[in-house]
């Protein structure tokens, strides 16, 4: 049985030396299938390994089935979800997580009490905080998951007084925890569980919906300690190691998209992220003029074709009209006839981390002419055209000078310093954030309107046309 034990645990430290290495692999586009193959070898093995452990019941076939039938249902729905649902799917599957710390926290109350014994000190403070940072990861990514999915409105739920009634529940948590760890009693947990599921849906329910990425990334972390949680509660190394690469990993992703955004990644923690109302639009402040310039495909093509520099802005609608080959057949056209072509990523283009990438990726667009914004910005002004390929919130000047925009102080591609920007999307419709973008009405700005997909490949004829 030692033998057996020891076994497991050289199994653990191989699959967690795994996960660190799919991380490592996930960081970068050219190791990313890698880093996601270390992954799935590295669960086989704790999975395995799990099972073999001596003390635990052996696999039941109702056990086997069941993660046979749950495997099941996680390839089709992986195989089945949108790149644009990938957020969505991502909450909800946190929410997994949450459920099942508060149920393995419940398991272990309810089995002591049971035998009429109590909990060690150590051993309810383990399952208190397991049981409450499940609670709130469970109903808040379920609140995420419908406002992802449109099933609720994704506006801000701005109740007055809201930070005191925050400040109220994580007060009558902590004071059902004293109880609970004095008394061991399942009413206490039981009430500290109900206002922790209250607190998740309070706290997500007042984020807007153009910062429900930050919230999705922010409940990826609290999913991983909580997993945390339940590796100490359990005496589970993996899952301790594992939970707090979760954890660590989500928060330091959520503090690079709040620095990206230009926001505080203490309100996103405390929930009035986003949802502070506007403010007063300075003296000056640029307000959209009204009219817009069009610019057809064959005007478009002879100005790319006069251009030494170009650079490509990918947003949401070229993920949304599918039209990243009809892109990379145009950069590839470009770059043989002499243009120099870059592509501007903006760190939240799109609707999840990497959005962008992915999709150039899988057009097979080389990796070294995709840029950061931070990289970029700087040769806006030399550049002869910017193409806006159904982008929009993440071009807007608005974000620069006009306070009185909800996305003020957010960091964005600065287009409209280059000589030319054309703007590609099917109307003068809002994006993500709902609000106007005096991009469109620039004097430099001419608008091809249409699919990104239709129109970009009508670009590419008349460069051919052309050439
Ligand atoms: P958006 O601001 O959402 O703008 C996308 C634009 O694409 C829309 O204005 C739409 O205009 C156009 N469009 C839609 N379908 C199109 C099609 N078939 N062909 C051409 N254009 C099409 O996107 P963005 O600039 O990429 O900014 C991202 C926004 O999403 C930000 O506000 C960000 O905070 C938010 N967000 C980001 C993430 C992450 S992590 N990336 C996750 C969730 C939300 P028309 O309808 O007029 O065509």
């Amino acid at each position: 049985m030692l033998l057996a034990n020891a076994f497991a645990i050289l199994a653990y430290l191989i699959a967690a030396v795994l996960f660190i290495l799919s991380l490592r692999g996930l960081s970068s586009q050219e190791t990313a299938r890698r880093g996601n193959l270390y992954g799935i070898i590295g669960m086989g093995i704790a999975i395995a390994a799990t099972l073999s452990l001596k003390g635990l019941p052996s696999p039941s076939p109702a056990l086997i089935a069941s993660i046979g039938i749950g495997a099941a249902i996680g390839g089709v729905m992986a195989a089945r979800v949108g790149m644009t649902q990938m957020p969505e799917l991502v909450a909800l599957l946190h929410s997994f997580v949450g459920v099942a710390a508060v149920l393995v926290g419940y398991s272990i109350q309810l089995a002591a009490t049971k035998h009429g014994g109590a909990l060690s000190l150590k051993m309810a403070i383990e399952v208190y905080i397991d049981v409450i940072i499940g609670a709130i990861t469970t109903t808040g990514s379920v609140l995420a998951f419908l406002k992802l999915r449109g099933s609720v409105s994704g506006k801000p739920l701005l109740l007055p007084a809201r930070h005191m009634a925050n400040a109220g529940m994580a007060i009558a948590i902590v004071v059902l925890a004293v109880l609970y760890a004095r008394n061991g009693q399942t009413w206490a947990l039981a009430a500290g569980t109900a206002i922790a599921c209250v607190l998740g849906v309070h706290l997500v329910a007042a984020i807007g919906g153009a910062d429900m990425p930050v919230v999705v990334s922010m409940l990826n972390s609290y999913s991983g300690w909580t997993a945390a949680a339940a590796g100490f509660m359990l005496g589970n190394d993996l899952l301790i190691v594992t939970g707090a690469l979760v954890g660590s990993s989500g928060a330091i992703l959520s503090y690079i998209m709040c620095r990206a955004m230009n926001r505080s990644i203490w309100n996103v923690i405390f929930g009035g992220f986003g949802a502070e109302p506007p403010k007063k639009a300075a003296a000056g402040a640029q307000q959209p003029a009204g009219e817009v310039q069009d610019i057809d495909h064959a005007t478009l093509a002879g100005k790319l074709i006069e251009a030494k520099h170009v650079v490509i802005v990918p947003g949401y609608g070229m993920a949304v009209a599918r039209a990243q080959h009809a892109v990379r057949e145009l950069t590839e056209l470009l770059r043989k006839k002499g243009v120099d072509v870059k592509f501007a990523i903006h760190p939240v283009a799109g609707r999840l981390p990497g959005h962008m990438n992915v999709l150039l990726a899988e057009a097979s667009v080389p990796y070294d002419i995709v840029l950061e914004m931070d990289e970029i910005n700087g040769d806006l002004p030399a550049t002869d055209a910017v193409i806006v390929i159904g982008a929009n919130d993440i071009v807007n000047p608005g974000a620069e000078d006009d306070p009185s925009s909800p996305i003020y102080g957010m960091p964005v591609l600065q287009v409209w310093k280059s000589k030319l920007v054309v703007v590609n999307k099917r109307s003068r419709a809002a994006g993500y954030a709902g609000v106007d973008n005096p991009l469109f009405y620039k004097p430099g700005t001419r608008m091809l309107f249409g699919d990104a997909k239709d129109a970009v490949e009508k670009v590419v004829s008349a460069l051919r046309a052309q050439a």
